[in-house]
């Protein structure tokens, strides 16, 4: 329930008798700013009949945790009380995430009423598998709050990248000097991830490629980690050629030492030298490669601490790209490692639009706005 009111969503609690006799309607109502509907013959709430208004106004109706028990009362169409009424009574999408002993989820009843819910057009998450309350291993956890709440965004968004495969790369790369030691950047892969889970949102294919991030692979985005630029290079170039849209937002190390010692450097000389070479610009081969009157759309990124539209406007020419996203690193609220990004979308005709301090996943949005218009 927090992740929806930090997104920003107006949450209504529904809690079942028994729900109330894990968590008080007191904490709930505290934490949402909302009244929770519990009793269908509430005299106050139900005075303007509550549960089909609060049915009517929902943008999405989130059953978590869904238990055997509303699964099955939900597949037969039983409305007893303030929650199974409100289902039937919705027209919103619903999204049920169960959970409960892996025995009463594999039982052949519980699958086939979820198979049922999905018939009627409900969505219905699978759970995690792990540790359970029980005290056994198996299918039945909770997905995390991170999951459901992208499985319901994804709900609530308009599927504009349907049938569209969209690459992202994200992150920085390590360059290794031996088995201890490498160059990097401080890029937190935020930005990428980002792009990643907005296009997810709109129903895009998503493919991510990312460097060494402490984030977690994005629900339902297929991610492949990888450490070194050359490491990025094959994982983006074996892919590239199918993709409707490759998004360049992974910072690459541009150069490499020249040698990788085999073993740990031990200190003595009171100086060391390194020898750089430099790495292929993942970017630059990706524009060279696609052929001239394609569809493909390709979008770079332009880190700058200075000359920042200049600049991004020659890599964007160089290296023959549809949109430059130009950042500059040494802006308040831009940059590595921030939850917000500002930033100018410079195109092909050198117009460039300039955003205000966004958070990351806005700026996502913004340019993939823009990469839609180029595909229609
Ligand atoms: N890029 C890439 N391969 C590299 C370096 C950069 O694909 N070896 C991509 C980045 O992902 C980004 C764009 O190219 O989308 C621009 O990266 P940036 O670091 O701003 O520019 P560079 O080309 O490295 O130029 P410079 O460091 O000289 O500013």
């Amino acid at each position: 329930m927090r992740s929806f009111v930090k997104e920003g969503a107006r949450v209504q609690v529904v809690m079942t008798a028994n729900a109330r006799q894990f968590i008080t309607p007191l904490t709930l109502q505290v934490l949402s700013e909302q009244p929770v509907a519990t009793d269908l013959f509430d005299l106050e709430l139900e005075s303007q009949i509550g549960h089909i208004q609060l049915a009517r106004a929902a943008h999405l109706v989130v059953v978590a945790p869904a238990t055997a028990n509303v699964l099955a009362k939900a597949a037969a169409g039983v409305a007893d009380d303030y929650l199974t009424t409100v289902l039937l009574a919705t027209a919103a999408p619903v999204l049920f995430c169960p959970a409960m002993n892996s025995k009463m989820y594999e039982h052949a009843v519980t699958r086939r009423n979820v198979e049922a819910l999905r018939r009627v057009g409900y969505f219905v998450l699978e759970p995690d598998a792990g540790f359970l309350a029980c005290r056994e291993e198996g299918a039945g956890r909770l997905p995390d709050p991170e999951v459901i709440l992208e499985a319901a965004c994804r709900l609530l968004t308009r599927p504009t990248l349907k049938g569209r495969r969209v690459l992202v790369s994200a992150g920085p790369t390590w360059e290794p000097l031996d088995p201890v030691r490498f160059i990097t950047n401080p890029s937190s892969g935020k930005m990428g991830f980002a792009m990643a889970r907005m296009a997810a949102r709109r129903s895009a294919d998503v493919t991510l490629v990312s460097g060494p991030s402490a984030l977690q692979d994005p629900p339902g985005i297929a991610t492949i980690r990888v450490r070194t630029a050359r490491e990025m290079e094959e994982a983006i170039l074996e892919r590239a050629p199918g993709m409707d849209v490759v998004i360049m937002t992974a910072a690459v190390g541009d150069y490499r030492p020249a040698d990788v010692a085999p073993q740990k450097i031990k200190k003595g000389a009171p100086e060391l030298t390194l020898q750089l070479v430099k790495n292929p610009d993942i970017l630059a081969s990706l524009g060279r490669s696609r052929p001239p009157g394609g569809s493909q759309v390709l979008v770079g990124f332009a880190a700058e601490t200075e000359n920042l539209i200049e600049n991004a406007r020659d890599k964007l020419i160089h290296k023959n790209v549809d949109l430059i996203v130009a950042n500059n690193l040494t802006e308040s609220g831009a940059g590595f490692g921030a939850d917000t990004n500002r930033v100018r979308i410079i195109d092909r005709t050198g117009a460039v639009e300039e955003l205000p301090i966004l958070s990351k996943d806005e700026v996502a949005c913004r340019i993939l706005d823009r990469v839609e218009s180029i595909l229609a």
